[in-house]
Parts: structure tokens; C-alpha cells; sequence
């Protein structure tokens, strides 16, 4: 296993794993020894660097994965690297599978977040908390404040922002400088290639979430797939739609082809592309499945030059694709 430095000193795997599809988004949550086990496997093949959330629940327990997370990795608590976060619920009210979500920083409720998050993940530590969405009634500054505090309190190591662009990654780090930010990020979604510059400046780390587009980059769906409409949110993501799945076909052989060259599979090329462009960038896949998470772990080992790197990049400038997922409404109180 590689690992990869995140700002100053968060070490993590060069992949980690996103935690969010055990209980939320992709269908009926999976069974949970299934989970535990999986978990435990993950730390035993060196993925240290688990992602979960306070707001990934469960039509039964809103908190549900930072739960089945939490104990699964308390055996393990000193080898692993846990991120959550903290600043968004579902507005349960909405009729919709994608609901939106509300943000809320206000300081009180981060301090409040942060200790149920503790007691749910059992440790007495964050390695590194999320503030998941901004929310345009609290200024960035105030929950960097707020980071800094529950720094010095020993009760997270780290702090990183979601979805944010450069002026907010400013602002955050002239207060207390986060160790990453978490954005959307892959061959499908590529806007936030604009912060390279700044994040290198900033020594700011990329942790990219939804590195496979969903999963549609591995190449393992098509027009057969069936995802649940009252579960599975793929079933409204627009690349998973029959006509989407035509027009995404010549990427799916950019990267069956390249695959082929370099003896890895088509999920190893998309997430060695992105780990071989910058050492600060760092995938989380979800899975639920120790055969992926294996394949997509081994994506650290599949070496891509430089030359790789930018012939990809130049056929995705130049290549039609279909419109990807961006994601969930963003209301504010
Ligand atoms: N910060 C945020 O706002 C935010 C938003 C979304 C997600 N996230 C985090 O990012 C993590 C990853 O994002 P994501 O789960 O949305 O998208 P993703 O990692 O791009 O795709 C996950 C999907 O791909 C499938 N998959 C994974 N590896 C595969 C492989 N090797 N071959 C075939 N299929 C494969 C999984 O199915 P199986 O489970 O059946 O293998 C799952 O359905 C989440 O778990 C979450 O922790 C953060």
C-alpha cells in the first residue's frame, strides 16, 4: 500500500474508502456484518482512510453509517485514518428521493455535531472533519474559528471543506488552515482542476469523492442495470440513462483500451489517472464489494506517465460525453 500526505501531516492510503453506499444513496442499505467485515479487511490490506458523515442515515437511523463505521473500526482505531462531517440534514419534508439538504454551521451546532459524532464513532478523536457544505449564513471564518477550537480541545486533528471553491479555501485558510478539501472529481467532472494551483500554494490536499462518476466509469453498467427508484439515486443520475449510456460508450473504450496496455481495469485507469496528475489528490470510491475495493486499491500500483496522464486529458477535452450527477439541492434555514 502507498500512502499520501494530506496538508501538513494526515497521512492516508493513496486510495481511501467512501462509506457512504453501506447505508445511504445506492440502494437498500447493505447488510451490516457484511460491512464490518468489509471494513475489516480494508484496514488489513492498508486502506487506513475512511470517509463517512453525520448526515448519511438510514430510513431508520439518520446517523446510521457513522454507527456501523464507528464500531467497525474501534479495534483498529490507532492504524486508521476517520473522516465525518458535520453542517447539512436532509429536509425530510420533500417528496423526492434526492432531497435537498439545509446547511447549518452556526457554532453551537458544530459543537454539538461534534460530540455526537464522537460518541457514534466511538473514539475520542476526528482525524479530520468535514464542514460539507457552506452555509451563506455563517462565514467561513467563524467555522474556521470553530475548527481551531476543537483542534486545541483534542477533539479532531484536521478540518477540511466540501464542495468549496478558491475564495473560500482563502478565507478558511487565513483562520486555521484545513489539511484538504473534498470535492467532486473525475474524468466526467473535472471543474475543480482550476484549484490546482491554489492548493498547491496553500499545501492543500484534493480528496476526491465520487471518483468513478457513481461507478460508471468502471465500465460495470449498462442499458440492463436496474437501480431502484425509491432507493437508488442512480436511477435519476443522468449518465445511467439509456441514451447517456450511448453517448459515454467512446470513453468507456478510451479507457477498455488503455486498460488493455497496462494490465488493469478500466476503474484502476480512472482513478490511476487522477492519483498520477497531482501527489496531493486522493480517491475515495465507495463500495460494497472487498473484490472492488481490492481493484480499486490496487488503481495506487497501475503507474501512469506524465504522457498517459495528458493524452487522457487531451481525448476527454476533445470527447462527448453525457451530463454527469452534480448533486443534492443546497438550501439554507
Ligand atoms: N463530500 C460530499 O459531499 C460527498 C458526496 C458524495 C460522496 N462522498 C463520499 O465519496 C464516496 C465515493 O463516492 P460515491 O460512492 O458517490 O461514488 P463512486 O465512488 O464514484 O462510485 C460508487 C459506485 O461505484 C461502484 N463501484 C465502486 N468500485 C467499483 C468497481 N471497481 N467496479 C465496478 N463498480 C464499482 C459501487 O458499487 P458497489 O458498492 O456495488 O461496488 C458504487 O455503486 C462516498 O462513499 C462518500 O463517502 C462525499
Amino acid at each position: 500500500m502507498k500512502y499520501r500526505t494530506l496538508g501538513k501531516n494526515l497521512t492516508v492510503s493513496t486510495v481511501g474508502l467512501g462509506c457512504m453506499g453501506f447505508s445511504h444513496a445506492y440502494g437498500a442499505p447493505a447488510d451490516k456484518n457484511e460491512m464490518r467485515e468489509l471494513l475489516a479487511q480494508a484496514v488489513d490490506i492498508g486502506c487506513n482512510f475512511f470517509d463517512t458523515a453525520e448526515a448519511y442515515g438510514t430510513p431508520d437511523n439518520p446517523h446510521d453509517n457513522e454507527e456501523l463505521v464507528g464500531a467497525a473500526l474501534k479495534p483498529y482505531r490507532d492504524k486508521v485514518v476517520i473522516g465525518t462531517k458535520f453542517g447539512i440534514y436532509f429536509d425530510e419534508t420533500s417528496p423526492e428521493l434526492n432531497k435537498p439538504v439545509i446547511t447549518d454551521a452556526r457554532p453551537a451546532t458544530i459543537k454539538k455535531a461534534v460530540d455526537g459524532s464522537l460518541k457514534r464513532l466511538q473514539t475520542d478523536y476526528i482525524d479530520i472533519y468535514w464542514q460539507h457544505r457552506q452555509d451563506s449564513n455563517v462565514p467561513v471564518e467563524e467555522v474556521a474559528g470553530v475548527m481551531q477550537e476543537l483542534i486545541d480541545a483534542g477533539k479532531i486533528l484536521s478540518w477540511g471543506l466540501s464542495e468549496v471553491d478558491e475564495e473560500i479555501i482563502r478565507r478558511a485558510c487565513k483562520v486555521c488552515p484545513p489539511a484538504a478539501v473534498q470535492n467532486r472529481y473525475s474524468m466526467m467532472f473535472r471543474q475543480y482542476e482550476k484549484l490546482f494551483p491554489v492548493l498547491e500554494e496553500l499545501n492543500v490536499g484534493l480528496v476526491a469523492f465520487s471518483p468513478l462518476a457513481n461507478g460508471l466509469l468502471s465500465g460495470a453498467y449498462d442499458k440492463n442495470s436496474k437501480f431502484d427508484a425509491n432507493t437508488d439515486y442512480r436511477s435519476m443520475m443522468p449518465q445511467f440513462k439509456a441514451e447517456a449510456l450511448d453517448k459515454n460508450q467512446a470513453l468507456l473504450d478510451l479507457l477498455e483500451n488503455l486498460a488493455a496496455r497496462k494490465g488493469a481495469t478500466k476503474a484502476q485507469i480512472s482513478l490511476a489517472w487522477m492519483i498520477d496528475k497531482k501527489p496531493y489528490i486522493v480517491p475515495i470510491p465507495g463500495t460494497r464489494k472487498l473484490s472492488r475495493l481490492k481493484e480499486n486499491v490496487g488503481a495506487a500500483d497501475v503507474n501512469l506517465t506524465a504522457a498517459e496522464v495528458k493524452a487522457l486529458d487531451d481525448a476527454l477535452d476533445n470527447m462527448e460525453m453525457s451530463a454527469v450527477y452534480d448533486g443534492t439541492q443546497v438550501k439554507t434555514r
